[in-house]
């Protein structure tokens, strides 16, 4: 079991195996000139495989795949497989946006994928296409009905909630009423948009991540107050809290709300309004073989160089190296080097 300096246990690592999309999110990556990693900075699903197999030797129990779009990358299913094969390994998750999972859904569900994450952050054709920069809205709903026709579950959609982008969230609501489906808010993060690193990583409040802006972020607790007074409103009854016990199967800080009788529920993220460092069971790994100890510090600890140079035992060692430097929590710095996209969520 590996448990970090401030007693938290860590067992859940997020590999990013691809910088790359196939769509354009506003909030994640820029509209052209991105510099993708050449393919012999990015890991290769060899490399991946012995560092989650290490990993997993020192107390990680679950992996969850990320991107970029992790789909894009040529042999995705067979990785997948060959991870699942690992002594230890509890379950494997993907983050994908959809779009693929009409071809790929029966394949990754044989090779044992069964729990994904669908990033769609608008029901509405247009404000889909605005956000993603040219993504269609029927592409990504595709992906969502292939999963299901796939028997995968949980089934989660995450919609990252942007005041200027006038989402209709009751609309993501009332999908939950006929569907298992679990739709997960997250408050929009300040990450990305830094050029130079803060020394000391200090408050860097004249910087802005992105095109991100305080005026943008939008509170949980306000999503919730939205969604409890169109639920009301449209007669589908009081939005209940869902106990912690009852959770569709989550590794992470989301809370969860049931509309009566709805089969799926409504979850909400909130990074920014309420800290959960003090919960904070992760690891990440970015396709370039760096491991963050923070979504919001731009501290890694290279794990490239010792898999291509490196002892096993090195392998163990950056592990340990990087539970004792695990942050207490983020120091609401605005703004990382590196961009979601590069980071993987
Ligand atoms: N804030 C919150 N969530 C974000 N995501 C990407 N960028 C941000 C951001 N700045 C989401 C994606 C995906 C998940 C991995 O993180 O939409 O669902
Ligand atoms: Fe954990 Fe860092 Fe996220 Fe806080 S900000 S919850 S320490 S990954």
């Amino acid at each position: 079991m590996a448990v970090d300096r401030f007693g938290r246990r860590i067992d859940y690592l997020r590999i990013s195996v691809t910088d790359r999309c196939n769509l354009r999110c506003i909030y994640c990556m820029p509209a052209e000139g991105v510099a993708w990693r050449s393919h012999e900075e990015v890991l290769s699903f060899e490399e991946i495989e012995r560092f989650a197999a290490v990993a997993v030797e020192e107390g990680i129990s679950k992996i969850r795949l990320t991107g970029g779009e992790p789909l894009v990358r040529r042999g995705i299913i067979d990785h997948i497989g060959r991870l699942r094969a690992i002594t230890g390994l509890e379950a494997i998750a993907l983050t994908t946006n959809g779009t693929l999972l009409p071809k790929m859904a029966p394949a990754l569900a044989e090779a044992g994928l069964t729990r994904v994450n669908i990033s769609l952050d608008s029901l509405n054709p247009d404000v889909y296409t605005h956000v993603t920069r040219g993504g269609r809205l029927e592409d990504a709903l595709a992906g969502v009905d292939a999963a299901f026709a796939a028997g995968m579950g949980p089934v989660k959609i995450n919609c990252v909630v942007v005041r200027s982008l006038d989402q209709d969230l009751f609309a993501f609501a009332s999908m939950t009423l006929e569907r298992p489906v679990h739709v997960r808010f997250i408050e929009y993060m300040p990450v990305g948009g830094e050029s130079e690193p803060t020394p000391g990583g200090s408050c860097a409040s004249d910087t802005t991540a992105g095109d991100w802006t305080e005026a943008d972020h939008v509170p949980s607790d306000e999503t919730l107050a939205t969604l409890i007074a169109e639920g009301l409103a449209a007669g589908y009854g009081e939005l209940e809290a869902v106990p912690r016990g009852e959770a569709p199967g989550g590794w992470g800080p989301a809370s969860y709300y049931r509309f009566p009788g709805a089969l799926g529920t409504i979850g909400v993220i909130s990074p920014l309004s309420h800290h959960f460092c003090g919960e904070c069971n992760r690891l990440r790994l970015t396709a370039d073989g760096k491991l963050r100890m923070c979504l919001f510090s731009d501290d890694e600890l290279d794990v490239r160089d010792v898999l291509r140079s490196g002892s096993e035992q090195d392998l163990h060692d950056v592990i340990r190296k990087a539970l004792a430097s695990k942050p207490e929590s983020h120091n609401m710095r605005i703004g990382t080097l590196r961009r979601m996209s590069q980071i993987g969520g």
